[in-house]
């Protein structure tokens, strides 16, 4: 499935945020690749320890600061495959932050309307998860994550990978407070 000329419609479904991501990405990377659980197959969402992330790495904590916001949740998502399910993400808000750590230069994220209601299954670890059928979606909009990216996690979404750049990992952090308001700005 392409989204080459996505619909334009009034919703905002992304934006990039003005801040100081690098340094908190390369030391995110270092965290990451020293742990082997995080390369481990199976669930593509991984939670991680935040208070441990918060000691290791202040630069996470240094990036947010302009929004005061308070974090809830730090996970990688760890892709392996070039296609994950079109999808909504478990969550109490409708926005995330997220930053690329590795591979992400090679990847889309799409964003997708659809006509059917999804579809109920379980993850291997047994969690279940709703996941779209691609025949009822239409692609609305994408990105490519090269910076820190406010993203509606509630609407169906996926992250394709072109060519073999594998493992694409990036850092999705979930807050407190609700952000929604600066997609509408
Ligand atoms: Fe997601």
């Amino acid at each position: 499935m392409q989204c080459v000329k996505p619909i334009n419609t009034q919703m905002k479904y992304w934006k990039y945020l003005d801040l100081n991501w690098r340094p908190a990405s390369l030391r995110l990377r270092e965290y990451a690749l020293s742990r082997p659980e995080v390369l481990e197959p199976g669930s593509y969402f991984k939670l991680q320890d935040h208070a441990d992330i918060v000691n290791h790495v202040p630069e996470v904590v240094e990036m947010l600061e302009p929004l005061k916001i308070d974090i809830r949740f730090i996970a990688f998502f760890v892709q392996l495959t070039n296609n994950c399910n079109i999808h909504v993400d478990q969550d109490s808000q409708y926005t995330r932050i997220n930053i690329p750590i590795l591979n992400c230069e090679h990847s889309e994220t799409k964003f997708f309307t659809s006509s059917k209601g999804p579809v109920r299954a379980l993850e291997a670890s047994g969690v279940p998860y709703y996941y779209y059928e691609p025949e009822y979606c239409t692609c609305v909009s994408s990105y490519k994550l090269d910076g820190a990216i406010l993203l509606r996690v509630r609407e169906p979404h996926q992250v394709v990978i072109h060519g073999d750049h594998y493992p694409r990992i990036s850092c999705s952090i979930g807050y407190k407070q609700d952000l929604t308001h600066l997609l509408d700005e």
